[in-house]
């Protein structure tokens, strides 16, 4: 295949408009100051951004309660500031993909109202019904804890309206044709806008089966294909990324077999198991996972990522692994979220301790997929505790020891930036990264061009390369003709380990440090390492000829020119 499908080898950035700048004092970010950001985003060399709800909302879910899909919310400006802003991006060769919340509208939205007050309207049907309290109305909250239930009584319908999220996200109807024909309006709509596609929110449930009788609710897989014919007919490098917290067995149903469905998805089962060989170094689990969501599409691909917007979802692992996780990195109760996660942000679960944070990121840039980056991670900035559910990791970007981190001139942003403790502004900020060498931002901007230079990781074939220790991670991946291998050691002990490449004759004799002057040169066969505690290698097998000896396809040999 032709390997230029573009989210097969990028780099995402993941922001909202409201937490990244500020522009002109109102209390809110807005697009006129996001897009003076966007040569920062270019520097740091990250491909496309994701770019978080931004349409009409009463923001009682930070906007993934929409009120109309066709609009900016005027706090962030208009269409004209959104496509000044899709088309900054162009300009600097940046994708932007956004979210695409089509689960549930607000209640405020108008084919809600509409529906609540006229049985006889069209938009009656576009929502979830039924005349008596379901049986089941207790069950399948999302958000257990905060949320008491999936169905609550409305007073003007005189009925109950079904909601898998909070009370004020009613769920639409996604079996009624006309609400499938306005999803594909909704993505048509913002791809004539300059975005190369959809970060699809909360997907199971988009395509599941609801209403009264549906206890147990069937995923409709057929429409995933539907959504994707349209928005290739419309665009053909556009994408559809999934958010899809499923089991691995169900992964092919939602990239299709032939890849006919999503073209990618999160691997939050990868991501689970990441924390636990990071809070146990212990990378058994961790490569069972890889293993396990191995198999793909050639077209299709994973979103690799640490933290998001969300709480960290440990709900996969065993009982005593999430305990593991619980103790190491959310031991208060005020850490967790949901009877299942942890709601901080990577730097201060790994104590701020670059080292670790560095081995977190250069971990997850090296495993199968496409690398998410949440904004501010790349300064490691903190959270906000004292900030309700997943708010506290979603304080502003903190640019500058200026007041307010540089992120707005008002007196009271909306958003309060953290400004104490040793994540405050006055620590943490961009400015000062900038400046110096050993930063985070700069660490991170190395990482990325040198992911950017591996092809091989996003493209590739990978194998876990026995180190015969569970606290080390060794990946080999192949392709083109070239090979490059990862070793990781998630223990704050300095490790050796012994390892064969595992090539042909000796093919694997020689690796080549991308990142230091730790070459080696194998005994044997075999290699022998000592690496540092939370220590890190980037190796490309053989020499540094690797451009030419790359070949047009796979399996294709000795390339003649
Ligand atoms: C997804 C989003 C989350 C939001 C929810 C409801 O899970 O990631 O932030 O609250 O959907 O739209
Ligand atoms: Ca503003």
């Amino acid at each position: 295949m032709i390997d230029d499908l573009w989210y097969k080898n990028g780099v995402i950035y993941c922001l909202s408009v409201a937490t990244y700048m500020d522009a002109n004092g109102d209390g809110i970010g807005d697009f006129k100051g996001l897009t003076r950001r966007l040569d920062y985003l270019h520097g740091l060399g990250v491909t496309a951004i994701w770019l978080m709800p931004f349409q009409p909302s009463p923001y009682r879910d930070d906007g993934y309660d929409i009120s109309d899909y066709y609009g900016v919310d005027p706090r962030y400006g208009t269409l004209g500031d959104f496509v000044e802003f899709t088309h900054g991006c162009k300009q600097r060769g940046m994708r932007v993909i956004i979210d695409l919340v089509v689960n549930h509208t607000s209640d405020q939205h108008p084919w809600f109202k509409q529906a609540r007050t006229d049985p006889n309207s069209p938009y009656r049907d576009w929502y979830v019904w039924s005349d008596k309290k379901p049986a089941h109305a207790d069950q399948g909250m999302v958000f257990p804890g905060v949320q008491k239930t999936t169905w609550t009584h409305d007073k003007q319908a005189k009925a109950w309206y079904f909601h898998r999220f909070y009370d004020f996200q009613p769920d639409l109807n996604t079996a009624n044709p006309y609400v499938q024909e306005e999803i594909l309006k909704i993505m048509g709509f913002w791809i004539q806008l300059g975005v190369s596609g959809f970060r699809m929110d909360a997907v199971p449930f988009v395509i599941a089966t609801k209403g009264p009788k549906a206890k147990k609710p069937v995923e409709q897989f057929d429409m995933l294909r539907t959504f994707r014919e349209f928005l290739q007919w419309r665009k053909g490098d556009a994408i559809i990324l999934a958010e899809a917290n499923v089991r691995p067995e169900d992964d092919l149903h939602y990239f299709g077999d032939d890849g006919e469905r999503m073209h990618m998805m999160f691997n939050f089962h990868v991501n689970q198991h990441l924390f636990y060989a990071l809070a146990a170094a212990d990378t058994g689990p961790l490569a069972k996972a890889l293993t396990d969501t191995k198999p793909r599409p050639a077209t299709a691909q994973w979103g690799l990522f640490l933290r998001n917007h969300d709480e960290l979802d440990l709900g996969r692992l065993t009982k005593s692994q999430r305990q593991t996780v619980f103790e190491r990195f959310g031991p208060d109760k005020n850490m967790q979220l949901y009877d299942r996660g942890i709601r901080r942000r990577l730097a201060p679960m790994l104590g701020g301790d670059q080292r670790r944070l560095e081995l977190a990121y250069s971990l997850m840039m090296t495993l199968p997929g496409t690398p998410v980056i949440r904004y501010g991670d790349e300064i490691a900035m903190g959270d906000d505790l004292s900030l309700p559910e997943r708010r506290c990791a979603r304080t502003p970007m903190q640019w500058s020891t200026e007041p307010h981190g540089g992120f707005t001139g008002s007196d009271k942003p909306e958003i309060p930036v953290i400004d104490h403790g040793a994540y405050g502004f006055e620590h943490v900020n961009v400015a000062q990264q900038r400046r110096d060498p050993g930063s985070m931002l700069n660490w991170t901007e190395r990482i990325i061009r040198m992911r950017k230079e591996v092809p091989e990781i996003g493209w590739g074939d990978f194998k876990v390369i026995a180190a015969r220790d569970p606290a080390v991670l060794i990946l080999r991946y192949d392709w083109r003709n070239n090979s490059v291998l990862f070793v990781h050691n998630l223990d704050e002990q300095p490790r050796e380990v012994s390892f064969a490449v595992g090539l042909p004759d000796d093919a694997g004799d020689t690796l080549i440090d991308l990142l230091g002057d730790n070459h080696s040169h194998a005994a044997r066969g075999r290699h022998k390492l000592l690496i540092e505690g939370y220590g890190y290698r980037w190796f490309r097998v053989g020499g540094l000829d690797y451009l030419l000896r790359r070949t047009e396809v796979d399996g294709g040999g000795r390339s003649k020119t």
